[in-house]
């Protein structure tokens, strides 16, 4: 597969997604990714994980980058996609509770943003299934005016604790659903 990617974000985190996530491979999982960017995460879980002929996934960005579509196609999978172009406090309040196996949170990085994202994306998950943070760690003067993850990802991780399995806390979090 030849994949046209300006940015690589997803690579340090190939390991991490492997060791959570390889009991959805050749299952039929259902999955959202809330910042699917050029697709670089969404086709290495096209390859990888949603290898099933029903694995879905709803991938989610404000914007659509101009070699996403041509990336997804290159997976030779690109009927597993539902891409939803908006805000992901607008779309993902428009999808199936109890319904995901698997959410990764990788869009807005501001603190409001990811403790919405979190909170509702919660709701969407089935009881036993996966959430994973980026950039828990993250923090860039630059653009960091509206606050870090890290902020909200701790204030979930709080308020939810007995909701919840942390399976990993590094640069990323990973948490399992274990009530609603
Ligand atoms: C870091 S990139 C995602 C990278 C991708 N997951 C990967 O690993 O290759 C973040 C993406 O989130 C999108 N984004 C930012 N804020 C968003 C929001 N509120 N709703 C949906 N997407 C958002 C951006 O447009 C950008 O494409």
């Amino acid at each position: 597969m030849v994949y046209h990617f300006e940015y690589d974000w997803f690579s340090p985190n190939i390991e991490v997604f492997k060791k959570h996530l390889a009991h959805l491979a050749g299952t039929p999982c259902e999955t959202l990714e809330i910042g699917t960017h050029e697709g670089r995460s969404t086709t290495w879980m096209l390859e990888n994980i949603l290898t099933h002929p029903d694995a879905r996934i709803v991938a989610i960005d404000l914007l659509q980058q101009p070699n996403l579509w041509d990336n997804l196609v290159e997976s030779g999978q690109p009927l597993k996609v539902e891409l939803r172009i908006g805000v992901s406090s607008e779309v993902v309040p428009t999808l199936q509770t109890n319904a995901f196996d698997f959410a990764y949170i990788d869009g807005s990085h501001w603190s409001c943003d990811v403790l919405e994202d979190a909170i509702l994306t919660f709701k969407r998950m089935k009881v036993g299934g996966i959430m994973a943070f980026d950039d828990y760690l993250w923090d860039d003067p630059a653009f960091n005016e509206h606050g870090t993850p890290k902020v909200a990802v701790d204030a979930f991780l709080t308020c939810y604790a007995h909701k919840l399995e942390l399976l990993e806390k590094g640069y990323q979090v990973w948490v399992r659903k274990i009530s609603d």
